[in-house]
């Protein structure tokens, strides 16, 4: 029997963001929901992820003569109309028959950057919406010819930026995948096209042992030196290790800690964003993913250092929901919790969010 999954093409009603996961939960297959709503262990830091956002409040300002806010930001040459941008995800196929093309195609809707996983259910040549910025997220192969075929394929397939995901060299201990003895139903295409293994069937465990486990700094020069592309170091969370992935040519730091999937027990990823800004000092762009969920969150991580924020499984659900409908209504709904905070902290664009200082 087949995976079957939702076909839906429709903009979806949202009250908030985290309604979006009980109505998926409801009408996807267990296994494939543990997997994408899951975290590691107690899931502690999963949590911590979200509430960690109320560990810092912004000061309602006035009289300022602000009557709507501009969301518009730029991320090197790529004009935004959001700083608001799509975190790489394995497996959309999970989620829609459409998988990641109409992923993309909902990102570029919203005037957004979409990033395709190496796990994808897609070819990364077959997912970007034309003319739409896109990114690869490269899991470093232990095999060398391997990253080089996936990355020039990146470059052909005309991708703006590699990002190299470094915090899960071996997957995080995930109850859900267990209880549900969850493997992926459906192809990644960027496997098989090298290899024989095109990891349905196997466990995510499974599918990050055949990556490479000792990452190491030069390893960014070697994907640049194959892509001439920037690379994004992705699954930051010491600013010790942001210092060593600048030093080794980091173009971009990604403030991550997967979404809680990694390392329970860690910190919420908004609890070390500061530190991390702060040795960065303005020298690469940042990113910051794991526990957005509202439009004050989005804000707070502005206010903190990043440049853009990823989201990450609500992009999942409005996939599910909805298709490429359902992606745009995601970004729609989190714009305009934005547009609201933002007008009523006195801010009207997105460099003014920046200079924000929030209160302990
Ligand atoms: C991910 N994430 C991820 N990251 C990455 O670099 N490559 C990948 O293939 C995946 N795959 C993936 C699958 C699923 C189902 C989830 C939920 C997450 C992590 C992702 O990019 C991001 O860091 C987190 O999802 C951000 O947290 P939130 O927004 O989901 O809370
Ligand atoms: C995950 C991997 C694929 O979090 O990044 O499942």
């Amino acid at each position: 029997m087949g995976y079957h999954t939702s076909e839906a093409e429709n903009p979806i009603d949202i009250l908030n963001l985290a309604s979006l996961e009980g109505r998926v939960k409801e009408r996807m297959e267990a296994g494939a929901f543990g997997y994408i709503c899951g975290g590691a262990e107690d899931e502690w830091t999963m949590a911590e992820n979200t509430s960690a956002f109320n560990t810092k409040k912004i000061m309602p300002r006035v009289l300022k003569g602000i009557d709507h806010a501009d969301l518009h930001t730029k991320l090197w040459d790529i004009d935004l109309k959001t700083p608001i941008i799509q975190a790489p995800s394995a497996a959309q196929g999970l989620a829609h028959e459409k998988g990641e093309v109409d992923t993309a195609k909902g990102v570029a809707a919203a005037g957004s950057i979409f990033s395709i996983s190496t796990y994808a259910n897609t070819l990364v040549e077959d997912a970007a919406a034309p003319d739409a910025p896109q990114f690869f997220q490269l899991y470093m192969s232990k095999d060398d010819q391997f990253n080089e075929f996936l990355l020039k394929k990146a470059v052909k397939a005309g991708v703006k930026a590699i990002i190299l995901t470094v915090d899960s060299t071996l997957g995080g201990y995930r109850e859900a995948d267990i209880e549900t003895q969850f493997q992926f139903p459906l192809p990644m295409p960027n496997l098989a096209a090298y290899s024989n293994s095109d990891g349905a069937g196997k466990g995510i465990s499974e599918i990050y042992a055949a990556a490479k486990q000792g990452l190491v700094p030069e390893d960014i020069q070697k994907i640049k030196q194959i892509t001439n592309l920037p690379v994004f170091v992705k699954g930051i969370q010491s600013p010790v290790d942001a210092e060593i992935a600048i030093q080794a040519g980091a173009d971009g730091i990604w403030v991550s800690n997967h979404g809680g999937r990694q390392l329970d027990g860690g910190p919420a990823s908004f609890e070390v964003l500061p530190l991390i800004a702060q040795q960065v000092a303005k020298r690469v762009p940042i990113v910051f993913d794991s526990g957005i969920r509202r439009g004050e969150h989005v804000f707070k991580a502005l206010a903190s250092g990043a440049d853009l924020v990823a989201i990450g499984r609500p992009i999942i659900y409005g996939l599910n929901l909805g298709g490429a409908q359902g992606v745009q209504s995601v970004f729609e709904h989190l714009n305009h919790e934005l547009s609201i905070t933002m007008q009523l902290a006195g801010t009207k664009t997105i460099d003014e969010v920046k200079e924000t200082t929030l209160l302990d």
